[in-house]
């Protein structure tokens, strides 16, 4: 490379270093942000293959993740709001507060509701595998009718407050592990009652909201080891008449992995089952490793996303009728779980930025054309 040349390519790089600090600087809420509506919709783009839906908290409902809800989203579920700790804090206290601002906007936007989630390991209030002393629940027969009647009278309550407005829930959630030997995780769930909670859980909410389609949950799914344990539980269950309906597939991915040929590989092998899918918690992380963390998204890395997104949601496409619901977890890039995880670090895995705006992204999958091959966040014609 000439001396020119080189001073050429310094100038671009300041240039474009400029323009990504200005445009995907650290993620922090823009409050007074506004979305651009002249952009197309998302969930009308995707109309004709699957809803698409968004996790959501209470503060969602105002401002401008209000805005890109309305126009872009045609679905929501509750970030945490719908989890044990939050909905069912005291084993005589339910609180509804927060799920119910959720579903009300939802309601008033002609949004579906997706439910997250009736049982989990996670989250959970410290009064649930504990006895009247406060002393942890130990594996006897006693303690096993206490704990599925915990979770019978828990779904009797939360399924039927929402019986008529969540048309999916995520029963169980998480329940594979595949170092285990039965690839059943060793949760106080399963410490205490086997595998009988899954049983209780998917037939009493199979009761008590006879019109919701009853999802099994998990990430990973496109591991070949995991998939299979999932596999031949979903199997088995169906096989005894349980009634699992779904299976979701959570699909927290990054820029390198999994590669969509597996996605499709593991979509068409539980179609198999019979049941139907949903992608349920989809991100896209920028990173490569759980070491990094930048200050400022890196250009290629956006760039990378918008191409997986785009190779993604051609391949979901071509999925129609397998998958029924594509959920993103988050809205924009100013909130999102992946601050928190592996641990505390920036990340940018959402289609909207962090002003609200379309990143590259989401022209990956909205329209595809108006991607530039060579700037990660901009937009041909802008
Ligand atoms: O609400 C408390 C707040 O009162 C407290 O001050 C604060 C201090 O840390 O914590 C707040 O709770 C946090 C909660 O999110 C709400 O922000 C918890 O610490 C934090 O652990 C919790 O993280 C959630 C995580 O599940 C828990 O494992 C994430 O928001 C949520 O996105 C994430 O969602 C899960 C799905 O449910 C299942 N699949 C994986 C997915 C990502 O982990």
């Amino acid at each position: 490379m000439n001396r020119r040349w080189r001073q050429l390519l310094t100038v671009f790089t300041l240039l474009a270093s400029v323009a990504i600090a200005q445009t995907q600087a650290a993620p922090q809420r823009a409050a007074n942000a506004s979305p651009d509506v002249t952009v197309p919709s998302l969930s009308q783009a995707l109309a004709p293959f699957f809803p698409v839906g968004a996790a959501v908290t209470p503060d969602d409902t105002a401002g401008p993740h209000a805005e890109l809800l309305k126009r872009h989203f045609g679905s929501v579920v509750a970030e945490n709001d719908m989890k044990w700790a939050r909905i069912h804090p005291g084993e005589e206290k339910y609180d509804f507060t927060r799920a119910d601002k959720i579903v009300a906007f939802a309601r008033d936007n002609h949004l579906l509701v997706r439910g997250h989630t009736l049982l989990w390991h996670k989250q959970n209030p410290s009064w649930l595998f504990k006895d009247a002393n406060g002393n942890d629940l130990q594996p006897t027969p006693e303690n096993k009718a206490l704990v599925l009647s915990r979770l019978e009278k828990h779904i009797r309550t939360v399924a039927a407050h929402y019986r008529d407005d969540v048309y999916a829930w995520d029963v169980v959630n998480e329940v594979i592990d595949p170092s285990e030997p039965d690839g059943m995780r060793r949760t106080p769930w399963f410490l205490l009652t086997g595998t009988d909670y899954l049983d209780t859980a998917f037939r009493v909410a199979r009761e008590v909201a006879p019109k919701a389609k009853l999802y099994i949950n998990d990430y990973d799914t496109t591991d070949p080891v995991k998939r299979q344990y999932l596999f031949n539980l979903v199997r088995d269950l169906k096989r005894r008449g349980v009634p699992v309906d779904g299976v979701g597939h959570q699909m927290h991915i990054n820029i390198d992995c999994p590669s969509v040929a597996d996605f499709v590989e593991t979509v068409n092998m539980f179609a198999q089952l019979g049941v139907d899918q949903q992608v349920t918690e989809l991100d896209m992380s920028v990173y490569h490793t759980g070491a990094d963390a930048y200050t400022v998204a890196h250009p290629e890395a956006l760039a990378k996303q918008a191409e997986r997104y785009r190779e993604l949601f051609d391949a979901l496409r071509q999925l129609k009728g397998k998958i029924t619901a594509v959920t993103f977890w988050g809205i924009a890039d100013d909130h999102t779980w992946l601050a928190h995880f592996p641990k505390n670090r920036d990340d940018w895995p959402l289609l909207f930025d962090a002003h609200a705006q379309p990143k590259a992204a989401f022209w990956g999958i909205v329209d595809s054309r108006r991607l530039t091959p060579k700037n990660a966040g901009g937009v041909a014609g802008q």
